[in-house]
């Protein structure tokens, strides 16, 4: 099982990062790489899953007060659906509680919905919006956090 680290932007294993995000998010729909996912914004915290040296998981917890947002969540193709997507929002959302957090947001892809109302989340926006550099229709959602969550 993969294990989770949050680390600093300057991680040495932020490249494989760039490289994860690149490869599972952006080119499938034949986004150019651009490694400018702006890291090093301090209300930005970073979440590894590693299985020995590689990453095979990744998401961003954005706080701001007394809400967070979670991005750029990716799990390498060979090791989905084996609950490292899960671990990783868990523990998101174990963070932001213990920095106060109440109310977790983030942009869902469509196809990525039903994995995030398993994790408690609920589609708060009417319509698709084009969003990020892919401009693929995502949804917002919304998590209510409390204490002793999750
Ligand atoms: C979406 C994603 C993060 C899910 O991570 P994962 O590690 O594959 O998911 P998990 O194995 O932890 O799944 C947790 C639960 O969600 C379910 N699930 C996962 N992906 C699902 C999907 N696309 N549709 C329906 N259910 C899904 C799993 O079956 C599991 O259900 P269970 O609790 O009944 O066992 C991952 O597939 C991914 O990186 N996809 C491509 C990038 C992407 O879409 N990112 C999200 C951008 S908003």
């Amino acid at each position: 099982m993969a294990l989770l680290e949050w680390v600093g932007p300057d991680d040495a294993r932020m490249r494989a990062v760039c490289d994860l995000r690149h490869e599972v998010l952006m080119a499938p729909f034949g986004v150019p790489r651009d490694d400018a996912w702006g890291d090093d914004d301090p209300a930005s915290h970073h979440l590894l899953a590693v299985e020995g040296e590689r990453v095979v998981g990744y998401t961003r917890l954005i706080v701001h007060g007394e809400e967070a947002q979670i991005r750029h969540v990716a799990v390498a193709f060979d090791r989905q659906r084996t609950g490292i997507g899960r671990a990783l929002i868990e523990e998101a959302c174990r963070e932001a509680v213990v920095r106060g957090v109440t109310r977790a947001h983030l942009n869902a892809r469509l196809p990525a919905v039903p994995f995030y109302e398993r994790l408690g989340f609920v589609v708060i926006s009417n319509e698709p919006f084009p969003s990020g550099r892919t401009a693929q229709p995502h949804v917002r959602m919304e998590r209510v956090l409390e204490r002793g969550d999750p």
